[in-house]
């Protein structure tokens, strides 16, 4: 393995730039030809050399100012020009390459989706195409040519705007495209082949007209429609809440179904996964249709977070993509449920990205040192990148935060930027000092909150001693105190809140916590008040303060705030796991807390107040969840738990649930927040329903009965987790009729790969037979294989190590054919320092044996290494 490490503090300015550059395409799947003719200027007059990115593709020539040239070298992964010949300030570079699309299964560069040719730059992909300065700071102006066979591919698609299209006599044609904006070249897209077109437009706030198109496999224009409606509310939206709008005359979205991620935001000419494109009531659920909504509108808001403004070198990812998410979030908050969308992001960040930081992949949201780019997509850099951007939101308001971020745009319209730029657009705008608050961008891990508290009967004070610590993290030993917001709200016994007062003035909601130990007082405070702290998440921290289950019930019943009802309940649910995880191990017979149940009746029988919120506190918390609360994670124990949990709720609460789900009733499919709340709700009564005697008939009527996916899913999953006998029924008829799409039949992968049944690793793996399953799509690859290593814990952490040899097989063949999507399915392989040592010995053998594996890619070597040497 010769790969070298690229660290931050190397950043250096180019030798050269590109300034325009014209690409000339003759595509075919099994023959392109390149032509790549770009104006290069030299930055650094001492510069001689000129080294470009490349690599996977044949070279056949290279000329300078029109004439060929030799004076070069290569390697596996450049090449280097020896420009002492010629004049280096300006000169004209020509490159030939030859490309095979059709053989490209790692799905970057110029690739085959189905029988469609497009390409995927992000991060290094352009590199792929042809030899480049391949970095997000090299600027320049593209101008596409793309010839093709016509009948093969009617559609020529590229950035920017179309400027001129002609016929050759052979069958073939041609389109020319120019982007007018400045670009790096991981912005750089090419779409060709047929496709169902929905078209439509948008009149931005200044009155300009943008034609809308919208691409998608024959026969699904119908299932376009959410996915255009959903676009043109964010570009409406943008322009409302950040005074953003679009800049060219037309902006294009093309699904395709083989796809590493969920979507990239090319400059004029999105590319989208095609499950973030696809809904009708019958193939998506409404998550589904959420979820679109909310990766449309990123792509969207990443014109100018991310392409008018981009980054200036890969260890900035988080500039854009942070700030991209905290604005898609804000985007679903405005058009949704507040609430229900903070709980959700949330419940994803305080698994996943928690469970990253005690990763060996730890990182900050601005990483150090990256081996492969690829492998810093990810929770930390997104979410809680989003969740520092929310903070600085917090600490600045609506309005200072909307005039620090119009300064960061006019500041860095067209440049390539940084972290620090964004971080000193806001100080500077807002007045606000976040000199300490920056911490957050290079320091890794979970900070931890530890607060207790006194009340001053005879004086009315009440102070909270808040303690901060991050525990060292794989990448960093040593860590700092950070600048915490840490909003909180005091709450008396009748559950309403008190004014925060401090020498007769009233204080913040906000505590500004910065020191290790700090003590805050609140006066004027006339009983002893129950504390709701860390309100809405306001720090992506972990709070320990030892709650009693009467204050946490106090909260649940009557707090004013939604997400502090929601994690009140969190919190008893996770007692009553570790209470009952106890229990367990001594060989005792487990109970369920009386006093929550009857909170959680409670809760259930005012359900008509505010079914998404009483739909979320009832959800009992997956196992991956409640992993995430111990040091030491125990599969067996937190599954066997669990299904206690589940089955005594169930039980306990049958009539309510049963009279809630007869009470609901939802004639047509609307997608609506209400609907959709009542819908879940229904859906989490019949899943507790299917654990008593009422369940097979209840679940088979449901799933038979069902006009949408979201119903007829809900019945299948319900049935298979409690292992009805009507499963098999269900599963066969979904089977039947969806066969012919992948995208609903990954519904059907992903649940079962996560069956509670003993034999759930031999049925994975007759599946990866099945007619619907493919090796080559990463949807089918992350709905069966992935789905059963990440969210069947209690099977892949089976104590024969069948699992853990399973996955390193098909790590095996995937580190050839996809590196990317290998990456991220060896996730929990590699975090095995979290179990046992009997476990552990296992997951390491699984890796020492694909570290043996020859052409081991850089992806999966990065977090290999990692994970055994640390
Ligand atoms: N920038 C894209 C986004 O956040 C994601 C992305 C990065 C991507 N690299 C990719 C998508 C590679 C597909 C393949 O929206
Ligand atoms: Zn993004």
């Amino acid at each position: 393995m010769q790969a070298k490490a690229k660290y931050r503090k190397d950043y250096k300015t180019p030798d050269f730039t590109l300034s325009n550059i014209l690409l000339d395409f003759q595509l075919d799947a099994a023959k392109t030809v390149v032509t790549a003719t770009g104006n290069y200027k030299r930055l650094n007059p001492q510069a001689t050399e000129l080294r470009l990115d490349g690599q996977g593709f044949q070279f056949a020539s290279i000329k300078i100012n029109g004439e060929n040239f030799l004076a070069y070298r290569q390697d596996g992964e450049s090449i280097t020009l020896d420009l002492k010949g010629i004049d280096a300030e300006a000169f004209e570079l020509e490159i030939v390459t030859y490309l095979v699309p059709a053989e490209n299964t790692s799905l970057q560069g110029l690739y085959q989706s189905g029988d469609a040719l497009c390409t995927q730059c992000e991060a290094e992909g352009f590199r792929q195409i042809t030899y480049m300065l391949d970095r997000p700071d090299v600027l320049a102006r593209y101008t596409t040519r793309i010839s093709a066979d016509k009948s093969k591919y009617p559609y020529l698609l590229s950035n920017g705007n179309r400027v001129a299209a002609g016929e050759y006599e052979d069958g073939r044609h041609w389109v020319e495209w120019h982007d007018p904006f400045p670009k790096p070249s991981y912005l750089f897209a090419l779409v060709a082949g047929d496709f169902d077109l929905l078209k439509d437009s948008f009149t931005t706030k200044s009155g300009r007209s943008v034609a809308l198109e919208l691409y998608v496999d024959r026969g699904n224009v119908e299932r376009a429609e959410w996915a255009m409606q959903s676009l043109k509310n964010a570009m409406k939206w943008d322009e409302e809440r950040f005074n953003l709008e679009y800049d060219l005359d037309i902006y294009m979205i093309v699904a395709v179904d083989f796809f590493n991620m969920g979507a990239m935001e090319n400059k004029g000419l999105n590319i989208f996964n095609s499950k973030y494109v696809l809904a009708n009531p019958q193939t998506a659920t409404d998550e589904d249709y959420l979820a679109v909504e909310s990766v449309i509108a990123h792509e969207y808001f990443h014109n100018w977070t991310g392409n008018r403004v981009t980054c200036r070198d890969w260890f900035q990812l988080s500039l854009k993509e942070g700030l991209t998410v905290f604005r898609d979030q804000e985007f679903s908050s405005d058009t949704g449920s507040r609430a229900v969308n903070r709980i959700t992001n949330v419940k994803f960040l305080r698994t996943a990205q928690f469970a990253e930081d005690a990763s060996p992949m730890s990182h900050p949201i601005r990483p150090e040192k990256v081996l492969e780019m690829n492998n810093f997509y990810t929770m930390t850099v997104y979410e809680k990148g989003a969740e520092v951007i929310r903070m600085i939101h917090t600490l600045l308001g609506e309005k200072r935060f909307q005039q620090g971020m119009q300064l960061y745009i006019a500041e860095n319209d067209g440049k390539a930027a940084t972290c620090e730029d964004f971080v000193s657009a806001m100080e500077r705008a807002s007045g606000v000092d976040l000199g300490q608050f920056r911490r957050w961008y290079s320091q890794s891990g979970t900070p931890e909150l530890t607060i207790s508290d006194d009340y001053d009967e005879k004086k009315h004070i009440y102070r909270l001693f808040v303690a901060q610590l991050t525990p060292p993290t794989a990448d960093q030993m040593d860590k700092v105190n950070l600048h915490i917001p840490l909003k909180i709200a005091l709450y008396n016994q009748k559950g309403i809140p008190f004014t925060l007062m401090n020498n007769g003035q009233v204080v913040s909601d906000v505590l500004d916590v910065k020191l290790k130990e700090q003590v805050f007082e609140f006066h004027d405070i006339s009983s002893k008040p129950v504390p709701a702290l860390l309100c809405d998440f306001s720090a992506p921290v972990k709070l320990n303060y030892d709650y009693s289950n009467r204050q946490l019930i106090t909260l649940l019943k009557s707090a004013k705030n939604e997400f502090v009802r929601w994690d009140a309940m969190q919190m008893l649910f996770s007692a009553e796991l570790r209470r009952n995880i106890s229990l367990y191990q001594q060989g005792e017979e487990l109970n369920f807390s009386a006093e929550i149940m009857e909170a959680l009746a409670d809760v259930l029988t005012h359900y008509q107040d505010n079914a998404a919120l009483t739909r979320l506190i009832l959800t009992l918390p997956k196992e991956t969840e409640f992993a995430e609360q111990f040091k030491v994670i125990l599969p067996d124990a937190i599954a066997a738990v669990r299904d206690f949990m589940q089955r005594s709720i169930a039980e306990n609460l049958k009539e309510l649930w049963l009279n809630t789900y007869n009470a609901i009733r939802l004639e047509q499919y609307r997608i609506e927040a209400e609907d959709i709340a009542l819908r879940s709700l229904r859906n989490l009564c019949l899943s507790y329903l299917a654990f008593t005697e009422l369940g097979n008939t209840m679940v088979h009527k449901h799933y038979q009965h069902a006009n949408n996916m979201t119903d007829s899913l809900a019945a299948m999953e319900a049935a298979v987790k409690a292992q009805l006998s009507c499963r098999d029924n269900i599963l066969g008829d979904f089977e039947q009729k969806w066969r012919h799409d992948g995208l609903v039949m990954d519904k059907w992968f992903s649940l079962q790969a996560t069956r509670p049944d003993d034999n759930v690793l031999l049925l994975v793996q007759q599946l990866m037979e099945h007619p619907s399953f493919n090796f080559n799509n990463p949807n089918r690859v992350r709905a069966l294989i992935g789905s059963f290593a990440a969210q069947n814990p209690k099977a892949f952490h089976a104590i024969n190590g069948a699992g853990y040899r399973f996955l390193t097989d098909m790590l095996i063949r995937l580190n050839h054919s996809n590196p990317q999507v290998a990456s991220r399915l060896i996730e929990p392989l590699i975090r095995f320092s979290r179990y046992d040592s009997q476990r552990q010995t296992l997951m390491r053998r699984a890796l020492e044996r694909l570290n043996e594996v020859e052409n081991l890619s850089k992806d999966l070597f990065e977090k290999i290494d990692k994970a055994l040497n640390s």
